[in-house]
């Protein structure tokens, strides 16, 4: 593939291999062995028209540990208060000749859009409700290590589904690998038609949470909840916020997931998130700089092999 602009494209056979890579990565990186060489001569431009803590850092991170020259467009402060549109102005970086451009964006389709018009490639750093692919992939490794296995596991995805990209990409990402998948939340939180995903549905925490092995919580998403019923903070935690009491109805050994940033008493008690035990949230950080090193390292050859082909005179 040129671009890594979702799951949905992606194959369980490249899904393993980008896994395979990334659980290197994330061991060397654990003993402070560096690949400068992976992405040496290469330039990676980081856009993010979104906030953004992690998925920011680790790209930065995951670039310089590779031996990427990364820069971080400050968006805020770019042409776009100008009003440029979001295609003139990566067609303006793109003619400053990047390998690597990763691209967060409030609106669904922005970065698929953006990689038509563009000649690097383009790895989606996440786009309105629609997909988020490193996120999947580094749950989905982080999933792997805990339990050893990435299928037949009974996964719970918990809380505010309908706005969630995270959600979405790990659906897809869980149901290629053939694991049983749950959301669980109130109606007006998970989106319509989401049974021909091959999904089970609940609306109680404890029927949900029964047996399964792993329990995904997501951010309530306030800011996508446009003018549509927004619940009371102390009511969804009663109803829907993952403590101890309902934690118990999931396996003994059942992990902890949640992507980040955290309302904690809202979705996630703290004492749960913290417990070390049972919480992988911040492994889940940690997988994130291996993966986004595997993503990039993975595109890069293919860059570097079309690159090649073209000056030989083939293809
Ligand atoms: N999980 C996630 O995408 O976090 P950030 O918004 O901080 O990047």
């Amino acid at each position: 593939a040129s671009h890594l602009l979702g799951i949905e494209h992606l194959h369980p056979t490249e899904i393993t291999t980008l896994l395979d890579l990334a659980d290197q990565y994330a061991e060397h990186n654990r003993i402070g062995r560096a690949h400068r060489d992976v992405l040496e001569g290469l330039t990676q431009i980081n856009m993010f028209f979104e906030n953004s803590t992690r998925t920011q850092a680790s790209f930065e991170i995951a670039g310089k540990r590779l031996g990427a020259d990364v820069m971080n467009m400050a968006m805020q402060a770019s042409s776009i208060k100008k009003g440029e549109t979001l295609i003139d102005t990566a067609l303006t970086l793109n003619a400053m000749r990047p390998d690597l451009l990763v691209v967060r964006h409030p609106n669904s389709g922005a970065v698929n859009l953006l990689a038509e018009k563009v000649n690097c490639a383009v790895l989606n750093a996440g786009d309105g409700r629609h997909e988020h692919p490193t996120q999947a992939l580094l749950d989905a490794l982080t999933i792997r290590r805990a339990k050893g296995r990435l299928h037949r596991l009974s996964i719970a995805i918990c809380g505010d589904v309908a706005h969630s990209r995270v959600a979405r990409s790990n659906i897809m990402l869980l149901g290629k690998m053939e694991n049983r998948v749950r959301l669980v939340g109130p109606p007006t939180l998970l989106p319509s038609g989401v049974e021909e995903f091959g999904v089970e549905v609940f609306h109680d925490m404890r029927e949900g949470l029964r047996d399964v092995d792993v329990v995904m919580m997501l951010r309530l998403q306030k800011e996508r909840m446009d003018g549509g019923f927004i619940p009371s903070e102390r009511e969804y935690f009663h109803r829907y916020g993952l403590d101890a009491e309902k934690l118990s109805y999931a396996k003994d050994d059942a992990i902890v997931m949640h992507p980040g940033p955290m309302n904690r008493g809202v979705e996630i008690d703290g004492t749960i998130a913290d417990d070390i035990n049972r919480s992988v949230i911040q492994e889940q950080v940690e997988m994130g700089v291996a993966v986004r090193m595997a993503a990039m390292d993975l595109l890069a050859r293919n860059l570097r092999a079309a690159r090649g082909a073209k000056a030989a005179g083939i293809g």
